[in-house]
Formats: C-alpha cells, sequence, structure tokens
C-alpha cells in the first residue's frame, strides 16, 4: 500500500484468501459491467431487483454451507439486522456473546424481544442465562454469536453452545464474518472447523473478508430463510445486490471451491507469522485462526500508538490499531490479518520488525 506516499507492506486487510484484484473476477466483472453497468438490478428483490442470477447464487451458496436454503444480502452488516430483526418478537429473547460485532448488538436493540448477554465464551453462563429464560419465558430464545472473533481470533465454542441450545430448546444463529471462506476444510467456516455445521441453524458470512467483494449470506431450512426473505425489512426495503457483485462473488466462490490451495498457504503465512511473533515474545492471545491480535502491554494507548508509529516510519509495516469502543476498555491490540497474498519475506521481515520495535519501545521484557 502507498501510505502518505511511501510504500509500506500492509497487515490490515480481510483479503485472506488473496482474492483482491484476481484477473478472472476482474473479467467476469467488467463483462458484466458492460451489459448491466453499475445499477441493474433496480429495486428490491420483492419488485423488479430479482434475476435467475441472484437465484441461482442463492443455490450455489444453500449448497457450499450444506444448508436447504440461502439469501443474499447488500452488506453484512444488514444481513445480521435483517434476520435477528425478522425472527425475535416481541415475546422471544436473544441471547449473545458480550464480545460480539456491533451488528450484532444494533440488531439485539432492533428486534423487539428481551435482550440478554453472556459474558464472552462462557459456557456456565451461556447456560445460566438459557436456564433462567427457559424458567421464566414461554417464546422463543436466539442465541447469537460469532464463529471467529474478528478482533481477538479466538473461536466461540460451537459444539458446546450447539449442545445447550438443544438442551434449552433454543436456536443457534453464527455470524461467521472471519471463518467464512477461511475455516473448516471445505472453508465453509468455524462450524465446518469444529465438526458441527450441520447443528447450527442459520449460517451468515459476509463476501466483504475472503470473499474480497461486498455483500452477505444467510443459510439454513428453506421454511425460516423464505420467512426472513419477506420480513426483514433490510431486504424487503432495500435495493438489490447490483449484478456487478452477484458475478464477483460467484466468482470468487468458483476459484475458492476450485483451489482449496489457496487456504493452505493461507494458513502456512498464519503459522509462520503467529509462531514467528510469539517467539519474539509479544503476546497473541488465545488465537484460534488466522486473525492475529498483538496485545500492547498493560492496554497503554500512548505506547500502543508509538508502536504502530516505529513499525510504520522505521520499518515500512503497516499495522492498525484496535481499541475502545472496539474492543474492551482498557485493551489494545494491533489486529495482523496474514492472507494469501504475503509471502515468506514478507513475514519475515514483518518479525523483524516487531522485535527491532519491541526492544526500542522497550515491551517485550
Ligand atoms: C462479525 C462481523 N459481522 C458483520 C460484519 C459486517 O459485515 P459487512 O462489512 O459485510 O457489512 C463484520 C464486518 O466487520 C463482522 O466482523
Amino acid at each position: 500500500m502507498i501510505f502518505r506516499g511511501k510504500k509500506v507492506l500492509i497487515w490490515s486487510l480481510n483479503n485472506y484468501l488473496g482474492l483482491s484484484g484476481h484477473p478472472e473476477i476482474r473479467e467476469a466483472v467488467e463483462k458484466t459491467l458492460n451489459e448491466y453497468s453499475t445499477g441493474s438490478p433496480m429495486g428490491s428483490r420483492m419488485l423488479t431487483g430479482n434475476t435467475p442470477q441472484h437465484l441461482a447464487l442463492e443455490e450455489r451458496f444453500a449448497d457450499y454451507m450444506g444448508k436447504e436454503s440461502a439469501m443474499l444480502w447488500n452488506y453484512g452488516y444488514m444481513g445480521v439486522l435483517g434476520v435477528v430483526a425478522a425472527l425475535v418478537g416481541e415475546d422471544d429473547m436473544i441471547v449473545i456473546d458480550a464480545l460480539s460485532h456491533a451488528c450484532i448488538y444494533d440488531a439485539s436493540f432492533l428486534c423487539r424481544g428481551q435482550r440478554k448477554i453472556f459474558q464472552h465464551n462462557d459456557m456456565e453462563h451461556l447456560e445460566a442465562k438459557l436456564r433462567r429464560a427457559r424458567e421464566n419465558h414461554d417464546g422463543g430464545i436466539l442465541v447469537v454469536t460469532e464463529g471467529v472473533y474478528g478482533m481477538t481470533g479466538d473461536l466461540a465454542p460451537l459444539p458446546e453452545i450447539c449442545e445447550l441450545k438443544d438442551k434449552y430448546g433454543a436456536r443457534f444463529f453464527i455470524d461467521d464474518a472471519h471463518g467464512f471462506g477461511i475455516m473448516g476444510e471445505n472453508g465453509t467456516g468455524a462450524a465446518e472447523h469444529m465438526g458441527c455445521q450441520d447443528q447450527i441453524d442459520l449460517h451468515f458470512g459476509t463476501f466483504a473478508k475472503g470473499f474480497a467483494a461486498i455483500g452477505g449470506v444467510t443459510a439454513g431450512p428453506k421454511d425460516v430463510i423464505d420467512y426472513i426473505r419477506y420480513n426483514a425489512r433490510t431486504n424487503v426495503f432495500a435495493k438489490s445486490t447490483p449484478m456487478v457483485y452477484v458475478t464477483a462473488v460467484g466468482k470468487a466462490l468458483e476459484i475458492m471451491i476450485r483451489e482449496p490451495e489457496r487456504r493452505a498457504r493461507m494458513w502456512e503465512i498464519t503459522n509462520r507469522l503467529q509462531n514467528g511473533l510469539r517467539e519474539v515474545g509479544f503476546d497473541l492471545g488465545n488465537t484460534g485462526s488466522p486473525v492475529t491480535p498483538v496485545y500492547v502491554p498493560a492496554g497503554d494507548v500512548e505506547t500502543g500508538m508509538g508502536m504502530i508509529k516505529v513499525l510504520r516510519e522505521e520499518f515500512g509495516i503497516f499495522v492498525s490499531g484496535v481499541m475502545y469502543p472496539v474492543v474492551p476498555k482498557g485493551t489494545i491490540l494491533f489486529r495482523l490479518i496474514p492472507t494469501t497474498a504475503h509471502t515468506e519475506e514478507d513475514v519475515d521481515r514483518t518479525i523483524d520488525a516487531f522485535a527491532k520495535m519491541g526492544k526500542m519501545m522497550g515491551v517485550l521484557g
């Protein structure tokens, strides 16, 4: 990336599989652009925005995600809002992980049900919430978590959540933004990685990360997806996904399925980066995914900003700092996203820069 006129090595893009700018995607999109221009189809899916291409892409996603049916969204954010607000009525309850992405919190504000929050990945706390909910309440219960937590990289204990939701008659919706296309043998996501994809009631992924495009998809049982389609206001009252993105996402899916070696390569880069940074002495918490957080000692903002500046100005390494309100108060971290597009030389240069920066800043103990 060129930053203020200087070439830097960037670790901040969610371009996990290196699909951004892929020549086949470019070529397919150029063709679509010539045929349909930028706006087509005009109108919402309910009116004039539905096309055979949209329907065909939804079928391909249902198949890829191992669910009966799937539906597209213009943005992942709108997808999460739409699903939750459509499903959780005033007699229902939504139970979310405390570290959930802003869109899950906003969805819980938008829906008419009661909201309960359990401590991050704390299954005893989740069980206590579900038990109490079942004792006092007859309505439906929707548990919502991420699959891979986008800032900390740790995974939700999905098999345990599935067990609990069955025990208490709840349903489970996972926002798998950072796992979709990335985790599991076929890249289906965090639940495939943990062997419980079949038990997830509704699976959601965005196209803004691994697919290097824009939009999102929710997959699940056909009757539920049909219900969401006609009741999610962010679908009914919003323009349909432009054809250029239908093409881009369809092509990305094709390449992703055809070239599993892209994922294998991403893991090689991930392991080299994470092992190297740990060996040098940095704290990466308990990430279980490519998301690589580097925690700033004592959560000190000034130190963190200094570390970022040294990495950028002295070594040409660009990382983004993450602080409140994206992560809880008192935490500051850099989030590195290793991708298929990085090389071993990039990784080694970065580890070396972190080691030197750590000494200069006196943060390595
Ligand atoms: C967990 C999670 N959900 C939803 C979103 C929103 O997705 P989109 O960018 O497609 O709107 C993001 C994006 O950062 C995310 O990390």
